[in-house]
């Protein structure tokens, strides 16, 4: 497999957490390589190493052992150790994040959360922000602070944020799990669309529901990728 045709192609990819005297092994070498545009999910129960998965992946935690590299650039593996401000950059310029909990900051309107990643790279950029929104079907709700919009709307303000520095990979964290099943539907479908215009997205849920309709899907189990 060649680093090039994959946004992110992890081999043997481990992570032991370390608590006081224990090893937790959290992530027993998988291999998981994400192709451009496609939509893949990441389906597990709670435990089984989803979030160790997406945070290795979005370079907000490092590897134990095994190669990854993100974007054409090898972050961990052959003896390679990002420095932090690699990391930081790498994370900026090709990684989108959304989670269950949005983390959206309650004091900003929708406009001013999505312009939070702008905020490192000097380029505050109001209209960009606006557009994302309109993108999301949030227009009508630009000057709104998080405690004045439902959780889909939330979520989708969440989406808008990711995606305002161009990401190349959307990595998105069980981003359903907090809503009623109407509204997990139209978030999901959001993603799908996004996906279908090129974004590639890796998707962790423990819904099996949702997981059939990605375009590939990763059963994983304490840790392991298990074939169905
Ligand atoms: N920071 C941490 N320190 C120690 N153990 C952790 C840490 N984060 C996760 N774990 C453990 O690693 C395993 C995988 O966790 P996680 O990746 O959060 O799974 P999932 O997202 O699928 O629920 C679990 O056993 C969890 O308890
Ligand atoms: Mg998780």
């Amino acid at each position: 497999m060649s680093t090039n045709s994959y946004v992110v192609e992890a081999r043997d990819l481990a992570k032991t957490y370390t608590l006081g005297k224990r090893d937790i092994p959290a992530l027993r070498a998988i291999d998981l390589a994400l192709p451009p545009g496609e939509f893949t999910v990441l389906l597990g129960p709670s435990g089984a190493g989803k979030t160790t998965t997406l945070n290795l992946m979005g370079c907000l935690d490092r590897a134990t052992a095994g190669s990854l590299p993100v974007a054409g650039q090898m972050i961990t593996g052959n003896g390679v150790r990002t420095g932090e401000a690699r990391l930081d950059a790498l994370r900026r310029e090709h990684i989108g994040f959304v989670f269950a909990d949005f983390h959206l900051l309650p004091t900003l309107t929708a406009t001013e959360n999505v312009q939070v990643p702008l905020i490192w790279s000097d380029r505050i950029d109001r209209q960009r922000a606006r557009d994302l929104l309109c993108r999301v079907g949030l227009g009508h709700r630009l000057t709104h602070r998080p405690d004045e919009l439902s959780g889909g709307e939330m979520q989708r303000v969440a989406l808008a944020r990711a995606l305002v520095n161009r990401p190349s990979l959307l990595l998105a964290d069980e981003p359903t799990a907090n809503l009623d099943t109407r509204t997990r539907d139209e978030i999901f479908d959001l993603l799908r669309e996004l996906s279908g215009e090129g974004l590639t997205v890796l998707l962790a849920t423990h819904d099996h529901e949702l997981a059939e309709r990605g375009d590939t899907v990763l059963r994983l189990r304490g840790g392991v990728i298990v074939s169905d």
